[in-house]
């Protein structure tokens, strides 16, 4: 609240997802690409090997314009969307980690140098000097990995730093170790996956089987460290992450799961295509495991940004920029007047600040089917507990004519004809519709907190009786607010639910 709000019509997590994913995977592969370049560089000079020679220049070139143009474009592209995007988080990370920041800009201007100069180095220097400036371009480039990764698991697993606010704790956080030696296999992991996808190309045929068999050890290396540690990864982020959280992603951690065969996949068309039957590999297997490999990482990277939800720093901030600290202040002044640059309208700005980080009403993570066909005091009563419903949303402490002015914003730009109309339902399928919509968000069937056992087999009086009180029945539960339709229909469905209907 304490920076203006940037208004895009795109959804935030989009625009995020646009500039982060292929950031991340350029910079994770000019690490490994880096390594894999003066490795194979040693053993082609070593044989006096000229053909490899000229391979790794051909390569080189691919990953200097890659990762620098566009591995550099896209870093300071991210610096750009996060301070427009979560201008106080930003803040809080560069606050806590001034030092880390300036370390990782000085190894990140080196990793730039040294990258250029060794590209220019293959016909302009000694073979001795180009390889050192090469093992330079590594070191520098996986040291700012060790830097950056110790500001990325600081905001899913803060640790120590929430009580003490040492820079090191925040740094060497618990789950520092696990994710470096991870992100350091996928580094080795993609470098040997995209190697194969360039070297499936060469002629002739036997040198091609031999970078292919090369290649294909460097990919299934990366996949060794990358198993073991991903679990290590997992066992400590389930000491940090309350078990509820990790609970309530159930898509994320299901690609998790699978994440697990397509490692397995990989691995085993490697030791097929790329090590036993090295002559045949096809273009397309090659491009396809390229693929598989940077879909995997894509669910790793996914995942991490699903269980930190709400926050945006475990603990310390919500996504909306809210700080855990501050809850006694706004509970006590609610939100409007800490809100800087107010447009003038009150309900959108509070709109903005509360839901719009997450939620547009249209378009990505939509409101509108939540809200459509449903009333002003419904709306209200779900802007207040947010965080009862699924999906880990931050808390609402603003006031109750807060929510009511948030409430009357989104109802202006929902559908307001009735749940029948809108859907052209009715009997006990408009009533299913009015419990998806009205009840579903906290009761799904079948989910944590279902309450079909409470509410099958009850005569008619008792179902009107629970919906006359509705608003009793939980702290943070709505009043029953539907039409006269909607009820009778709505009575009509508990009628149809069985006992046990419950997990
Ligand atoms: C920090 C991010 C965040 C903020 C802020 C946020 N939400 Fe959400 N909200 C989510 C996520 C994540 C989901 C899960 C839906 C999904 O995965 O598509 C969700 C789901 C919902 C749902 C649908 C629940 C369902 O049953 O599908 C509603 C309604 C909703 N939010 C309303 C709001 C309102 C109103 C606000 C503002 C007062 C708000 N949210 C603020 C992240 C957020
Ligand atoms: C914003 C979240 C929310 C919504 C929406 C909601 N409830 Fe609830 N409900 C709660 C909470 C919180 C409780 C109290 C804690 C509990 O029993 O799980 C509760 C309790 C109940 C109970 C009491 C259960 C018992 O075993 O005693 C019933 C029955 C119930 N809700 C039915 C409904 C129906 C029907 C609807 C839709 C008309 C609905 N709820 C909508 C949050 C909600």
């Amino acid at each position: 609240m304490h920076y203006p709000f940037w208004d895009v019509g795109i959804g935030y997590g989009i625009l995020m997802a646009a500039v982060a994913v292929p950031h991340v995977f350029v910079s994770h592969f000019a690490i490994g690409g880096g390594l894999y370049l003066i490795v194979a560089e040693h053993a082609a000079r070593r044989a006096g090997d000229d053909r490899h020679l000229a391979y790794l220049e051909r390569l080189s070139r691919f990953f200097v314009l890659v990762t620098l143009v566009f591995g550099a474009l896209t870093g300071v592209g991210i610096w750009f969307i996060i301070g427009l995007l979560n201008p106080a988080a930003t803040e809080a990370l560069i606050h806590t980690f001034v030092w880390g920041w300036a370390i990782e800009w000085t190894f990140f201007i080196v990793e730039i140098l040294a990258a250029a100069l060794y590209y220019y180095g293959w016909r302009h220097m000694a073979p001795r000097d180009h390889m050192v400036l090469g093992w330079i371009y590594f070191a520098a480039a996986w040291l700012s990995l060790f830097v950056i990764n110790g500001i990325l698991t600081f905001m899913l697993t803060p640790g120590k730093w929430l009580r003490t606010g040492s820079f090191w704790d925040g740094f060497f956080n618990p789950t520092f170790w696990p994710s470096l030696v991870f992100r350091t296999g996928v580094c080795v992991m993609l470098a040997g996956l995209f190697s194969l996808l360039i070297a499936s190309r060469e002629e002739p045929a036997d040198f091609r089987a031999r970078l292919l068999r090369r290649n294909s050890a460097w990919g299934i290396t990366g996949l060794a460290i990358m198993a073991p540690s991903f679990f290590w990864y997992w066992r400590a982020i389930l000491g940090q992450v309350p078990s509820t959280a990790v609970q309530g992603m159930t898509t994320p951690v299901y690609w998790i799961h699978l994440s697990y065969w397509l490692a397995a996949v990989i691995a085993a068309a490697l030791i097929l295509f790329g090590l036993l039957l090295a002559r045949r590999l096809h273009v397309a297997v090659a491009a396809i495991l390229m693929a598989l490999g940077l879909a995997w990482f894509g669910a790793f990277e996914w995942f991490r940004e699903s269980v930190r939800k709400p926050f945006i720093i475990s603990g310390y901030m919500y996504g909306n920029a809210l700080e855990v600290a501050r809850e006694p202040i706004y509970r006590k002044n609610a939100y409007l007047r800490f809100i800087s640059c107010p447009s003038g309208d009150e309900a959108a700005d509070l709109f903005r600040h509360a839901c719009r980080s997450c939620h547009t009403v249209n378009g990505y993570k939509a409101l509108k089917p939540a809200f459509d066909g449903t009333d002003t005091a419904f709306i209200a009563a779900i802007v207040k507990s947010t965080d009862l419903l699924r999906g880990s949303m931050p808390p609402f402490w603003g006031s109750a004519q807060e929510a009511d002015l948030i409430a009357a914003h989104i109802r202006d730009r929902v559908d307001t004809r009735h749940l029948s109309e809108i859907y052209g339902l009715h009997g006990s399928e408009l009533g299913k519709k009015v419990y998806d919509v009205r009840c579903g968000g906290c009761h799904r069937i079948g989910g944590a907190t279902d309450k079909t056992g409470s509410l099958a087999g009850l005569a008619d009086a008792d179902y009107e009786g629970l919906l006359d009180m509705a608003s009793e029945l939980g702290e943070g539960m709505p009043a029953f607010t539907g039409d006269a339709a909607e009820r009778a229909a709505l009575i009509q469905y508990f009628k149809t639910l069985k006992h046990g209907g419950a997990e």
